[in-house]
């Protein structure tokens, strides 16, 4: 961290959950903020504690980012200040059937996850090769290590953000900027809420309880800082997460279905 000036990271649905907890660390660690999400009153709030607790400077920018362009709109309103940690954390999920999905909420989830990740990554990555410094932290998920069935089309979006991450480390290898996917198991916040997510058979299976949004900063901010390319928090979702890469999919997808369906079904 350079002396005087305070780099400065942007960090995607801040307003709650992974994200808060990700802003808090970097504010804690010395960095001004900028918070974006749609909960301007959440965003704002945090504001007010991470100026209070840590002198960061921490600018609000409410934003819907699935919304088209909403990424480049970002970015302008950005505009000449020099972001030098981009987290991409803002997403959300859905469960049920595929073919019985609200066809908005899937091109939402596809907007949030995918395409605004992508494209506000695209927009700043540039600046910071031209620096040959910063840092870009992308939350994936456990969901990205096998296709998942009643979860379908958030696990591939988590799968795409794993992909494009880990192929954007490696070019970027030697550049001086570095891309950490951070791939959280179960995690206590609003996301099961948000997802209408009423019972899920993942949260009752022995030894996979859900982890404090605070641990799963934590560990991403770890990773991030260390440079590392990939951290998947919490030693059963690693072991789940190599199972899921590495047994044949005749085995998997039987089981990840059943892990994501309500525990009746
Ligand atoms: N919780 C888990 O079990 C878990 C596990 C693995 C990965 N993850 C991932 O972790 C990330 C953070 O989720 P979380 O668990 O912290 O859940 P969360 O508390 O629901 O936070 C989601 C954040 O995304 C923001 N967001 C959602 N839609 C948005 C939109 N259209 N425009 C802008 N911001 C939007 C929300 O803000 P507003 O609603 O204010 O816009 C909120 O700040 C997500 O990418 C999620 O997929 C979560």
């Amino acid at each position: 961290m350079s002396e005087g000036k305070r780099p400065l990271a942007l960090v995607t649905g801040a307003s709650s959950g992974i994200g808060a907890e990700l802003a808090r660390a970097l504010a804690a660690d010395g960095h001004d903020l900028i918070l974006v999400a749609r909960s301007e009153a959440a965003l704002e709030a945090l504001a007010a504690e991470l100026r209070a607790r840590h002198g960061a400077a921490a600018t609000v920018l409410p934003a819907d980012l699935a919304r088209p362009g909403a990424a480049a709109e970002l970015f302008a309103r950005v505009g000449a200040r020099q972001v030098d940690v981009l987290v991409n954390n803002a997403g959300f999920g859905d469960q049920g059937p595929f073919h019985a999905a609200d066809p908005l909420r899937i091109d939402g989830m596809i907007a949030v996850n995918v395409a605004a990740l992508t494209a506000l990554t695209r927009l700043f990555l540039p600046g910071m090769v031209a620096r040959r410094s910063g840092r870009v932290l992308n939350v994936a998920s456990t969901a990205a290590f096998q296709p998942g069935p009643m979860m379908a089309v958030y696990c591939a979006t988590k799968a795409y953000v794993l992909s494009l991450s880990l192929a954007l480390g490696e070019e970027l290898r030697g550049s001086g900027v570095g891309v950490t996917a951070l791939c959280p198991g179960a995690t206590e916040t609003n996301f099961f809420r948000a997802a209408e997510i009423e019972d899920i058979a993942l949260l009752n299976l022995p030894g996979m309880a859900a982890m404090s949004p605070a641990a799963v900063a934590r560990a991403g901010y770890a990773a991030l800082r260390r440079g590392r390319r990939l951290v998947v928090t919490g030693f059963n979702n690693r072991i789940g997460a190599v199972m899921g890469r590495i047994l044949p999919y005749a085995l998997v997808l039987p089981v990840a279905r059943r892990v994501l369906a309500s525990s009746g079904r």
